[in-house]
């Protein structure tokens, strides 16, 4: 009996120790220069809570474009910031392998990357490379321990997009003492919308795309997800952070169940210390929310969509259903006329977080295979 019990710990001991050596991950703090064209926002920091409620009430108006009465022009924004990332690599690295780089959503930090720890099936970056992968993940401006400026100026969906581009040429250089052969775009939600600014922009950054959380055509999808984010001034509610009042979290964990879960699909435990831990987004992001979407006219690479099937932000609650007849996950294929491949996937039990819900470790597997050596 104590023989077979210590055998069994001593087994766990070495597949838990295997598991956690079969990666190095290193933490870098990356400065960027950016320029970038912003929009002139014309709203001050919101006074208090109340002010910032009337905001998002005016966002989740359907038939009013909010962000059109409030932006003002445009302006140039030259910056330097400083991004925090971690970058993982298998323990016997390739030259010239795979390298995702991946960017994370609203309510989130790089930790979207990592849930539920080192050893768990819900850690994305853990499968990544256990597949073979590299990958880089990192805190969007204004999130975790990235440069936090002005929430409303500077904090927009544009600066995003050339940080993103200055990283990754900081990556493809080799900065970091690896080289890579290939880079995939990885995103969650507005990170998916990043990394399509990236693909119009600058169609060489990436060599293909993997675009989670994220679909096109549902006109009222942006509006749900507005109207049940639950805004709240983010150093209210987590007194640690020393943030503007421009930065905002969802309130409670019930708005958070709204716009990421489906019920009862996912581990309450995991999803408490998620809440926990949420990122922030800002009120300029908000504004600019969808100005990187546009027809990637130049981007030749392949393309992935995998988004849960009750996706309240991108579809409105509902995948499957037909707008021009075609489902909103595959009206992305119209924002890519020149890919080698355009290809979807939509796991089922699965709202907006797919990391977060039980069929992760599913999804992941399809996009590993999918992504390839
Ligand atoms: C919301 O919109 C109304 C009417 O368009 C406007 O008067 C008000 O100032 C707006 N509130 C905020 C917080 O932007
Ligand atoms: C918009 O910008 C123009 C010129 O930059 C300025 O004259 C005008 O006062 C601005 N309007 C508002 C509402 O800020
Ligand atoms: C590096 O990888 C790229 C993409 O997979 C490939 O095209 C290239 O030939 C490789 N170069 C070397 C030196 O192996
Ligand atoms: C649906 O088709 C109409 C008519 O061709 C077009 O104007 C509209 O943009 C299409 N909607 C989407 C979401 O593709
Ligand atoms: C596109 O990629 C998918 C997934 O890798 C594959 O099953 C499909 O055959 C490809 N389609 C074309 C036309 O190559």
């Amino acid at each position: 009996m104590g023989k077979m019990l210590s055998q069994y710990l001593l087994s766990l001991f070495i597949a838990f120790s295997s598991f956690a050596a079969a990666q190095t991950c290193t933490s870098l703090t990356i400065p960027v220069n950016i320029e970038a064209q912003t929009a002139h926002i014309t709203i001050p920091e919101p006074v208090d809570q109340s002010a910032l409620t009337a905001f998002f009430v005016n966002l989740s108006t359907h038939s009013i474009d909010y962000p059109n009465t409030i932006i003002n022009g445009t302006r140039q924004l030259k910056a330097q910031y400083k991004i925090a990332g971690k970058l993982c690599t298998p323990k016997n690295v390739k030259p010239n392998g795979t390298l995702e780089f991946a960017t994370h959503g609203v309510a989130f930090t790089h930790a979207w990357w990592e849930v539920d720890g080192d050893n768990s099936e819900f850690n994305y970056a853990a499968k990544a490379v256990a597949s073979g992968h590299s990958i880089f993940y990192y805190d969007r401006l204004g999130t975790g321990f990235s440069s936090q400026p002005d929430g409303i100026q500077e904090v927009q969906s544009t600066v995003q997009v050339e940080i993103a581009h200055a990283l990754v040429q900081y990556l493809r250089q080799g900065k970091t003492g690896h080289k890579f052969g290939k880079v995939i775009g990885v995103g969650h939600s507005f990170g998916s919308v990043i990394t399509v600014g990236v693909t119009v922009k600058y169609p060489k950054d990436f060599d293909d795309v993997v675009l989670t959380g994220f679909a096109i055509g549902d006109p009222v999808a942006p509006f749900v997800g507005a109207a049940s984010f639950g805004a709240a001034i983010a150093s209210e509610a987590i007194p640690t952070l020393n943030t503007p009042s421009s930065y905002v979290v969802p309130g409670t964990i019930s708005s958070y169940q709204a716009n990421f879960l489906q019920y009862p699909n996912y581990d309450p435990a995991v999803i408490a210390a998620q809440f926990k831990i949420r990122g922030t987004a800002t009120l300029g992001e908000f504004t600019t929310l969808t100005t990187p979407v546009a027809p990637a006219t130049d981007f030749t690479g392949r393309v992935l969509v995998v988004t849960g099937i009750t996706d309240s932000f991108f579809c409105g609650g509902n995948c499957a259903e037909k707008i021009n007849g075609t489902t909103p996950p595959n009206l992305v294929a119209g924002l890519y006329p020149a890919t080698s491949n355009f290809s979807s996937y939509v796991p089922l039990n699965t709202g907006h977080g797919i990391n977060v819900h039980f069929s992760a470790p599913t999804t992941y597997d399809i996009i590993e295979k999918w992504i390839g050596a």
